[in-house]
């Protein structure tokens, strides 16, 4: 008698066990769905985390490492050496205009070619009579239609001014869609020839270089070589990246007091970036905006 109520109390311990498994399984589930759920970011009772500002972030130092630029420019170049050492370092020191256009190229090219974007706006104009610069650095362009009409308010004023032009001379994918007269020889695009060829056609070969590498390596080594911009335009990759990282290096070569400016402020290439890239580096750096047109002025100065 005694063995069976052993036996009964035993079967009755391990259902109970049985049941209490699932039952413990099922309360765990439960009460780690709700922890997990009071602790999402959605639970609505729980505020959530503010933006931080643009002030903040740059002031975290892992943020602040990502705009640090270490190296320095050297001391800059007085203005008379600026086109004697962009012929020195560029072209081994003669001048790419001499004995221009090659024969194999001359039958290719227009007398004259020029097609720019609010390249004579009075922006120009404007800033030119300011600053009296000294020397202009030119980042993006194409065929020569704002450094041309540059060349020509730097002579107006009687200023001796050097234009330098930055720009591959590669355009873009597919720009020779709008541009089918702008010849090719085995892939090479004759861009620079042509641009070359405008600014002979304009008497302005005297005053303006070409710089024919990509923006980043060009302002890169005009940083090292110590050669600044009183004046510097901004118009070349729009995208945000292109803008950001040439308004960045553009500024570093930027003479204390001078200005800065670019296009496409007020276009539809602002959607692209060009707008934010600006917006963003002024807020970084403190500066006042001033636009002008479709374009945007940023003065050290200020
Ligand atoms: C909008 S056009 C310049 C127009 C010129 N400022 C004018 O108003 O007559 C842009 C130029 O930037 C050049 N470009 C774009 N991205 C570049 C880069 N990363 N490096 C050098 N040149 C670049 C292109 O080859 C093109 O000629």
């Amino acid at each position: 008698m005694k063995q069976e109520q052993h036996n009964h109390q035993k079967r009755l311990v391990s259902v109970a066990l049985k049941l209490a498994k699932p039952t413990a399984y099922f309360t765990l589930l439960l009460l780690t769905y709700t922890l997990g759920y009071l602790s999402s970011p959605s639970a609505t009772s729980l505020p959530s985390t503010p933006t931080p500002t643009i002030n903040e972030l740059t002031n975290l130092p892992s943020q602040l490492d990502n705009f640090r630029v270490t190296s320095h420019c050297a001391d800059p170049l007085p203005a008379e050496l600026v086109r004697q050492t962009i012929l020195h370092r560029v072209y081994n020191g003669t001048s790419p205009f001499e004995g221009f256009p090659p024969a194999h190229v001359s039958s290719l090219l227009r007398h004259q070619r020029i097609k720019g974007w609010g390249s004579t706006g009075a922006v120009f104009d404007h800033l030119i009579q300011k600053v009296k610069p000294r020397t202009i650095i030119e980042v993006g362009s194409f065929l020569g239609a704002s450094a041309i009409h540059m060349a020509g308010l730097t002579r107006e004023l009687g200023l001796d001014t050097q234009i330098l032009c930055i720009d591959d001379f590669r355009g873009w994918p597919g720009f020779r869609d709008r541009f089918k007269d702008i010849q090719m020889i085995n892939g090479e695009v004759l861009l620079m020839y042509q641009f070359m060829q405008n600014l002979v056609s304009k008497n302005a070969s005297e005053s303006v270089l070409p710089v024919p590498f990509s923006s980043a390596s060009a302002l890169g080594k005009l940083c090292e070589w110590g050669v600044y911009g009183d004046l510097i335009e901004v118009d070349a990759g729009h995208d945000f990246l292109s803008a950001w990282s040439d308004i960045n290096r553009a500024y570093r070569v930027l003479r204390p007091g001078g200005v800065i400016f670019g296009h496409d402020y007020f276009t539809s290439a602002d959607d692209r970036g060009v707008r934010r890239a600006v917006n963003l580096f002024a807020r970084i750096h403190g500066l006042k905006i001033k636009l002008d047109g479709q374009h945007w002025v940023i003065d050290s100065t200020n």
